[in-house]
């Protein structure tokens, strides 16, 4: 939280979002479905793929920012595996974009302390991406502050069918029967190590897109209707500060102030 204070002009409302927060109980894992760059360029007159290059700015400021307000684990889903739907000029320019910003990121991923890991299906990636994403990961390996996934080439069922795959693989390999299977033997073979407390999907879309099924059983859904090239620390500030607004009672129920007392 301090590390972003400094950078925060006091009295705006950036620092009126900031102090309103409570550095205790921010989200360990926030997620986010950067949506909306297609429909940006197209309010200005531009083709559509003319947003992405756009939209990986905001993400570049969006990591900094989680970095610095000490959030442990950030997801980002860059391209679904439906994506490959799309022109194939724009497949192609989200590809190209992908290995420029893995080349010129490094430096400030090691600054900011960001370990980069991808999820997906990797293997369908072109050797030269395959390369590329290879390097950015092994260069960031050592730091620490925040995890930062990108989704690549995901899809949430995809995940979830890799991972039974590889229970069924482990269970039958050590001669253990396939009805002991249990929800945290399916959870250790996905792709990410934790799930979301918080999902932001920007462009106002209420739709989880294929992303993050298993591990969104019980996050929490922020949606604003601001486009992702436009997605700024104001954003963020405010996606955090309804996140602490909810009560989360994972099935139970909450806590309504009754002295224990009154409960013998
Ligand atoms: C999100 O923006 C970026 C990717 C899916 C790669 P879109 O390209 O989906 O933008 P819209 O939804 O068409 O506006
Ligand atoms: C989800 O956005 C995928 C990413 C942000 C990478 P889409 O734009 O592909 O989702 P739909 O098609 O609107 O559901
Ligand atoms: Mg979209």
């Amino acid at each position: 939280m301090h590390e972003l204070e400094p950078l925060i002009e006091r009295g705006s409302p950036d620092d009126f979002l900031l102090r309103q927060l409570d550095p205790n109980r921010l989200p360990r894992h926030v997620a986010i479905i950067m949506d909306g760059n297609g429909r940006w360029a197209n309010r200005r007159g531009k083709a559509r793929i003319a947003g992405h290059p756009a939209g990986v700015e905001a993400a570049r400021v969006t990591v900094e920012n989680c970095a610095r307000l000490g959030i442990p684990t950030l997801t980002l889903y860059a391209f679904s595996s439906e994506n490959w739907r799309r022109p194939r000029v724009e497949v192609t320019m989200l590809m190209r974009l992908l290995q420029q910003c893995l080349r010129q990121e490094v430096p400030r991923l090691n600054r900011n302390g960001v370990r980069l890991r991808f999820i997906g299906r990797l293997s369908a990636l072109s050797d030269e991406t395959r390369k590329a994403l290879d390097y950015a990961v092994a260069a960031t390996a050592n730091n620490h502050r925040m995890t930062l996934n990108v989704a690549f080439n995901y899809g949430g069922r995809a995940e979830i069918v890799d991972a039974l795959r590889a229970v069924a693989r482990e269970f039958m390999g050590l001669g253990r029967p396939l009805d002991s299977i249990t929800e945290e033997d399916v959870a250790r073979h996905l792709y990410t190590d934790s799930d979301p407390d918080l999902l932001i999907r920007t462009s106002g879309e209420m739709r989880l897109s294929n992303f993050l099924l298993w591990q969104m059983a019980y996050t929490e859904i922020f949606v604003t209707n601001t486009l992702w090239p436009d997605f700024n620390r104001t954003h963020l500030l405010e996606a955090l500060a309804a996140y602490q607004q909810r009560h989360r009672r994972f099935g139970g129920v909450e806590n309504v102030g009754v002295p224990v007392s009154a409960l013998a």
